[in-house]
């Protein structure tokens, strides 16, 4: 099987919305090809949203704590997405495993500066890291941007010092996130209450996950 990229959802900060991207992201994923979910996060949020999951053909899940590495090693050879929930720590022996052995970490961060200028402790992670996995891509990703409203020119300069790229596409605060995560679904299974957001999250993939 060819190898598509391992996505890790990677960040310093609780709250920036790993596990909420995770989940959506390996669900719109999953409709296109095998996809899993491992969840490194010692919080186990992710177990929990598919342990909610109705829908039985659900992305599942793996509990990826205590044997991250193994269950990447083997994952990857089992599946064509692998999607990783890490903890909300870049100093988490999880985090380090994951990014040692991922292709493309996706930082979400909030529009706001101090949450951009707290992303430099991930650049230097992510420089770290690179040392043993060269090709190791890392992105940034807008969260919660209040919906209708642009980055401001203080967040576009925010990200501009920062040596980590910044995906175009910016992930809205919508109710629609927050209610699926609740039912165990995702907003692509939301139909018309999920439009917007699963249009955003599938721009997303176009732009980075399969770039
Ligand atoms: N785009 C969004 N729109 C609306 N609510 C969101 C969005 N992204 C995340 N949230 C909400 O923000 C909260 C934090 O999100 P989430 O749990 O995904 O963050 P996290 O980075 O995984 O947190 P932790 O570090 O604790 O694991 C949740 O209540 C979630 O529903
Ligand atoms: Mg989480």
């Amino acid at each position: 099987m060819t190898n598509m990229p391992v996505v890790a959802l990677v960040g310093n900060k609780g709250g920036s919305g790993k596990t909420t991207l995770c989940v959506n992201l390996a669900s719109a994923l999953s409709a296109a090809a095998p996809t899993i979910v491992l969840d490194a996060d010692p919080q186990r949020s992710s177990l929990q949203w598919r342990n909610m999951a109705e829908r039985e053909d659900a992305v599942p899940v793996l509990d990826a704590v205590d044997d991250t590495a193994a269950a990447i090693r083997k994952s990857r050879n089992e599946y064509q997405y692998v999607v990783i929930d890490c903890p909300p720590s870049v100093h988490a022996e999880q985090t380090g495993h994951v990014l040692a052995m991922c292709d493309l970490a996706l930082i979400p961060v909030q529009p706001s500066p101090l949450d951009i200028w707290a992303t430099v402790h991930i650049e230097d992670k992510v420089e770290e890291a690179r040392r043993k996995n060269p090709n190791l891509r890392a992105v940034l990703v807008i969260n919660q941007l209040e919906s209708r409203t642009r980055l401001s020119r203080i967040i576009r300069q925010a990200l501009a010092e920062l040596s980590l790229p910044a995906a175009e596409t910016a992930i809205r605060r919508r109710v629609a996130y927050r209610s699926s995560v609740l039912e165990g679904r995702a907003v692509t299974d939301l139909g018309s209450r999920g439009a917007e957001a699963a249009n955003e999250i599938s721009q997303l993939i176009d732009e980075v996950v399969r770039a």
